[in-house]
């Protein structure tokens, strides 16, 4: 496959024609290589049924082509045009409470729906035909950001129906899916798999969290199902370009480890400043790195970047306009955390529509301003980076378990109203990111016996054959963190019974559950070697077996008792932590564990200073990242070099990056 330095997400039917050559001509000037078009325009390239009118893309491609620029096409479902609604209005999405939710925005489409599937048959088998031989065209985009907008939905008869197919085929008969969902419990037996319904809201608002955990389940393989059907059309009619997704970091309806099956690589959007979190005054950088450190996991290798922040953002209200130098210091975190390819959302401001105010390169007058400049400068100066260090990898040592399966069973019963299955996650990965640890995030499907040291937290459906890779990573030499909810329920998220918790691995962790407490209202304190730091949320009371306490609780009155311990295990060790970490207290955590595991932090920098590197042979690039506004000091580590040879005094200014060059013999 070709390699791209950097590209552009392109509208040309948002513009005259006579303003597309001058685009395309700009665009090369300042290095874009690839452009994604076409994810949003059905209306326009299929005006009434079965009429395809795909002209606007022909002649834009053929103006970039001339540019020399490639192009990668999206298939427009995210937006069924308002003819196809008008016939088939039964295709709209139906939400948590039944109501039907209606044209106007995007997304407005329900994915089971065997008549809209039609639709897009139709569409995307004559829109393949039509670019199959273009040699402009390298890839495809399925849809856009599938699970956005959508996160929700849908919850109506056809779903309903597909829910059912999907139930027959796991569990084969009623009776067993009686038993797996418990429906003993409030008369919630069904005589059959017709009876059954998506999990809509109800007089008591609570669910049965079997019900509901097979329904997200559903929901995500749903997902994938309806990339499939555009998939297998668009790899059959042209062989030889890729398939790609837009992917949204740690969102979560479908799986990403599933979906990145039918993918050639992942890509993901990136919005630092994006209108949700827009203040200049939070630290957001350590949640970046994590999404994009995640991204990386989907495919185990290199990524893109699809959309790229190129301005100010939001929709109806913004965020703060980037500061000098902060849209290259982004693109360039997304490049040291493994992107191969950005790709900047979007060339120019829209006039019309939602995102009049989600900006891009260009502002709305077409003149470059600073935004443009930044980022020409930023490509100009790294295109040739970015072309030697394409396939290069962070080689972490330190990876961090990530589930959808045990995220969506804390989506249906949180514990804690403040726990969050991520910022769980992220305690810890946070606390890596402050010791320029690198971590890969892993999947339970992934090997694992690569890292020194596995934390995964919140285990809390518990399967054998999980226990059982779990015993193995440590029996092998591996250091494995293991949490609080560990071990608690099985794969139908029924608890588990007659077992000691944590079910099925309390050898490994060489102790057994007493009982816990949800600190509600307060927060709880750990005693580490006479060190007091605070910790929230849960505290799990233990009786030792074989473990060796490391820290204990300093409230309550279970004071005095475990909070945190190690237990040997084979050749490795296995560590427990009965509560959530405090900042503080997981800056401790890791570095006990990168003590003990004989781990080595890239660097010392100041706060905000971010040390990230990629390996490839015996070259490691290891990039410096000022996300603070004000310049910083940093003493670089021995056998680095400046990557562009001009001369580094030690310093980093506001929002500056620098890369360095190592070469081992
Ligand atoms: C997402 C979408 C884009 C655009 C931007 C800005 O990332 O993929 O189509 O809507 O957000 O809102
Ligand atoms: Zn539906």
């Amino acid at each position: 496959m070709k390699h791209y330095t950097f590209g552009v997400d392109y509208y040309p039917e948002h513009w005259p024609r006579e303003r597309w050559a001058t685009d395309a001509k700009m665009m090369r000037e300042m290095g874009i290589e690839v452009v994604r078009m076409g994810e949003f325009s059905w209306a326009m390239f299929e005006p009434g049924e079965g009429r395809f009118d795909f002209s606007v893309l022909d002649e834009a491609i053929g103006l970039l082509a001339a540019q020399g620029i490639d192009v990668i096409l999206g298939t427009p479902t995210a937006a069924p045009p308002a003819w196809i609604i008008e016939k088939n209005p039964e295709i709209q999405p139906t939400d948590w409470r039944g109501q039907q939710r209606f044209f106007g925005g995007r997304h407005h489409d329900c994915q089971s729906n065997p008549v809209y599937r039609e639709h897009i048959r139709r569409y995307v088998t004559a829109f393949a035909a039509h670019f199959a031989d273009n040699p402009a065209v390298v890839g495809w985009q399925v849809d856009n950001e599938l699970g956005n907008s959508h996160g929700d939905l849908c919850y109506c008869e056809s779903c309903e129906k597909r829910f059912r197919v999907w139930l027959k085929e796991k569990y084969g008969t009623i009776g067993e899916l009686n038993r797996a969902w418990g429906t003993a419990f409030w008369s919630q037996d069904y005589p059959d798999f017709e009876h059954i319904r998506s999990p809509k809201i109800t007089a008591a608002w609570g669910q049965n969290p079997s019900h509901d955990l097979d329904w997200r389940r559903f929901s995500s393989d749903l997902v994938c199902e309806f990339h499939q059907l555009q998939a297998d059309i668009l790899r059959a009619a042209a062989p030889g370009k890729f398939i790609t997704h837009n992917l949204m970091g740690f969102s979560s309806k479908p799986s990403y480890y599933a979906l990145g099956e039918q993918l050639d690589f992942a890509s993901h959007d990136q919005y630092p400043g994006g209108h949700f979190h827009a203040r200049h005054d939070e630290y957001r950088a350590d949640w970046h790195a994590a999404e994009l450190d995640f991204i990386r996991a989907v495919k185990q290798k290199p990524f893109w970047i699809m959309e790229q922040q190129s301005g100010i953002t939001g929709w109806e209200v913004l965020g703060r306009t980037p500061r000098p130098g902060q849209l290259g210091l982004w693109a360039m975190q997304c490049v040291a955390h493994g992107a191969d390819t950005i790709v900047f959302f979007r060339w120019r401001s829209c006039p019309m529509g939602t995102e009049q105010y989600w900006h891009g390169l260009l502002p709305h007058s077409g003149q470059p301003g600073r935004y443009f400049r930044e980022v020409e400068a930023f490509m100009k100066q790294y295109a040739p980076l970015l072309r030697e260090m394409q396939g290069a990898l962070p080689q972490a040592e330190v990876a961090i378990l990530r589930s959808y399966e045990q995220e969506y069973a804390f989506q249906i019963q949180p514990h804690h109203p403040q726990h969050r299955y991520t910022q769980h996650l992220m305690t810890y990965y946070k606390a890596l990111h402050r010791a320029n640890v690198p971590v890969d995030f892993v999947g339970e499907h992934h090997d694992w016996s690569g890292y020194k040291v596995l934390i995964a937290p919140l285990q809390f459906l518990m399967t054998p054959s999980l226990s059982e890779k779990l015993h193995a990573f440590v029996e092998n030499g591996g250091q494995l963190v293991l949490t609080w909810r560990t071990g608690v329920k099985d794969e139908s998220n029924l608890c588990h019974t007659d077992m000691p918790v944590p079910c099925l691995v309390d050898d490994l962790c060489g102790l057994q559950l007493a009982e816990y407490d949800c600190l509600r209202d307060t927060d709880g304190a750990v005693l580490w070697e006479g060190e007091r730091l605070a910790c929230s949320q849960w505290c799990d009371v233990v009786e030792v077996t074989t473990a060796r306490p490391v820290a204990v609780y300093g409230h309550e009155f279970y004071a005095g008792t475990p909070a945190i311990t190690c237990n040997e295990f084979g050749a490795g060790k296995c560590w427990y932590v009965g509560t959530t970490l405090s900042d503080a207290l997981a800056d401790r955590m890791v570095a006990a564990l990168l003590a003990s595991a004989d781990i080595a932090p890239l660097m010392d920098t100041p706060h905000g200073v971010e040390a990230v590197r990629r390996v490839k042979g015996g070259k490691t690039w290891l990039f410096l990242l000022n996300h603070n506004a004000c310049p910083e000091t940093v003493a670089l580590p021995a056998g680095f070099t400046p990557w562009d040879g001009a001369p580094w005094a030690g310093q980093l200014e506001a929002h500056g990056t620098r890369v360095f060059v190592s070469v081992s013999e």
